[in-house]
């Protein structure tokens, strides 16, 4: 089914100026762009959006990190569009991700891991409705 799921470029990749060798990637596979822009996080904006892990040891890192340096929200579409996405990004920890994938190819570290995509159509729209609002969003 044609769906959405929302991306996040993380700071170590646009500190490192890979907003556009990520969104090539995300292009070279089908993926549409709908929506994207660049922002500064705010520590209440990335508590709400990882409060699943709060109670993580990572928790307060997680929170520094993405609200370290700029960010790049973005809404991908296509066919099947969460896994593909989750398939290109390859896994968290980079050591275990697969070649070509954007993790592989960019990523630091579990944590500095460069791009983050939603686990699920329902995850998707509630992460995309925290930061776009409908008429941001152009199909
Ligand atoms: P993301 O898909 O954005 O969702 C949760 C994030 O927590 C995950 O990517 C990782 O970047 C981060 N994370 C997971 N495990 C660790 C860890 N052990 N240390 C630091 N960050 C982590």
């Amino acid at each position: 089914a044609l769906e959405r799921t929302f991306s996040i470029i993380k700071p170590d990749a646009t500190r490192r100026n890979l907003t556009g060798a990520v969104n090539a990637v995300i292009e070279g596979a089908g993926l549409r762009i709908v929506a994207q822009k660049r922002i500064k996080m705010t520590r209440d904006q990335a508590e709400t959006f990882y409060g699943v892990h709060r109670e993580r040891p990572f928790f307060g890192e997680l929170v520094e990190f993405m609200t370290s340096e700029p960010v790049v929200v973005q809404v991908l579409e296509g066919e099947g569009a969460v896994a593909k996405y989750r398939e290109i990004m390859g896994a968290t920890n980079p050591a275990n991700a697969a070649e070509g994938t954007i993790r592989k190819q960019f990523a630091l570290s579990v944590g500095e891991n460069s791009v983050h995509g939603s686990d699920s159509v329902e995850n998707a729209a509630i992460e995309v409705a925290q930061f776009f609002s409908g008429n941001e969003i152009v199909g």
